[in-house]
């Protein structure tokens, strides 16, 4: 059955989109707002403002649109069960609203808690500066000898994506990491400059087909490009890159509670919620878990890609979509245990095959808006234009 339950306010796509985020109040007629953004509207450093951009991350959604819907339905508490990188915790926080987010990836998980931790900003400083001293020590050879050894690498993966150099300049810094406070956010440092570092052309960092050894034509940057053969320039930029992130959100965060639930959003134990906000998995689209392979090798995270729902490697086949449909109905059901009759679902999704309709209708919930944003521009540089859903859905 292809029929749509409702689909109500498309805004027109001409005319200005709405940017004045902070006039949205429970009144707001969401339906009737311009949410097209285009890259002028809202570029992209406010798409990654503050500690939304602290690490890249494929299938973000936009903080602003977030703020927007809970803006709108002013909840006491959020949850996100699919809460990737932790756009939902983030802009909550930043509201004063409590919140909480699962996700299966042990990374993902790592990522929100680091965006949304409280930081003593002195120490955090301390620290991030003292590593990178530390690690030039034992990089160069100095007054007491030869640069230090570190322990080779087991990983396959590893030895394949990096030269053996910057493997050993990595490896160095995770080794230090254990002596400073704020580990997360130093494991955080140490993916991005890995994810940079990787031997990947630098217009396939989203999707690394194979190692690069020489010289190539690259695309994203119209000139030859090599291959990299340093890490610490990166361990250094987003170091700083991290601090200054921290810094800006700390001014505007709040005390609201955030928590995070590292697990199966079908099956983990949800506490009370009055509104869930989400961009769920799409079936056959993205792979979370590969998607940050470099991390989860070096960090040694725990993996759990058979539970991944709607994971690339699976598929999208007719079978492979009947258990995309019982798998999101099972999640969905479970957050819904923890909410209030009344309690409201906002669902935003690429639903390309038309899948959310009947996942509604199997959850019983009532459907208020059906609406479509055109995205010309998500967080990462993408130029391939989609129509994105933005399902308002009741706990009955
Ligand atoms: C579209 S992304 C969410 C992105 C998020 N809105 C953000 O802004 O970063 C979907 C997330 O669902 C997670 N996921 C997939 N299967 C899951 C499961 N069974 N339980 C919980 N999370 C899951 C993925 O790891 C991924 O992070």
């Amino acid at each position: 059955m292809k029929s749509r339950i409702s689909v109500t306010g498309n805004p027109a796509y001409d005319g200005r989109p709405f940017t004045a985020f902070a006039t949205v109040t429970p009144e707001t007629d969401v339906a009737s707002l311009n949410l097209n953004w285009g890259e002028r509207d809202l570029p992209e450093r406010e798409r990654t403002k503050h500690v939304h951009g602290l690490h890249p991350y494929l299938g973000k959604f936009i903080p602003q649109l977030v703020e927007v819907f809970l803006r709108k339905y002013r909840p006491k508490v959020v949850c996100d069960p699919f809460c990737g990188s932790g756009t939902t915790l983030v802009e909550a926080n930043a509201l004063g609203i409590d919140a909480v987010g699962c996700d299966i990836s042990a990374f993902n998980c790592l990522l929100t808690k680091v965006k949304t931790y409280r930081y003593d900003l002195r120490l955090l400083e301390r620290s991030v500066h003292d590593i990178l001293v530390q690690l030039d020590l034992r990089l160069q050879p100095n007054l007491f000898g030869a640069p230090q050894e570190v322990e080779e690498s087991q990983s396959e993966y590893l030895r394949a994506w990096y030269t053996p150099e910057v493997l050993r300049q990595l490896l160095l810094y995770r080794s230090l990491i254990s002596a400073y406070p704020y580990q997360d956010l130093l494991k955080v440092v140490l993916s991005r400059a890995a994810r940079s570092s990787r031997l990947t052309k630098h217009f396939e960092l989203d999707f690394p087909k194979a190692p690069v050894t020489g010289p190539y034509y690259c695309h994203k940057h119209r000139r030859t490009c090599y291959p990299v053969t340093d890490a610490t320039a990166f361990l250094r930029r987003y170091s700083l890159d991290a601090l200054r992130r921290i810094e800006t959100f700390a001014r505007i965060r709040t005390e609201a509670r955030t928590e995070i639930l590292q697990g199966d959003a079908r099956s983990v134990a949800f506490p009370p919620c009055d509104m869930v906000l989400t961009s769920p998995p799409y079936v056959g689209l993205i792979d979370y878990h590969e998607q940050h392979r470099y991390a989860f090798e070096l960090l040694g995270l725990p993996q759990s890609r058979e539970a991944e729902i709607g994971a690339s490697w699976k598929g999208d086949s007719q079978r492979a979509v009947e258990t995309y449909l019982e798998d999101m109905t099972e999640a969905f059901a479970n957050v819904m245990r923890a909410m209030p009759s009344g309690g409201v679902l906002v669902v935003i999704v690429h639903d390309r095959k038309d899948l959310y309709d009947r996942i509604a209708q199997r959850l019983g919930v009532k459907v208020e808006y059906r609406l479509q944003r055109h995205v010309n521009r998500r967080t990462g540089r993408r130029a391939d234009a989609f129509f994105e859903d933005v399902l308002v859905w009741r706990r009955l």
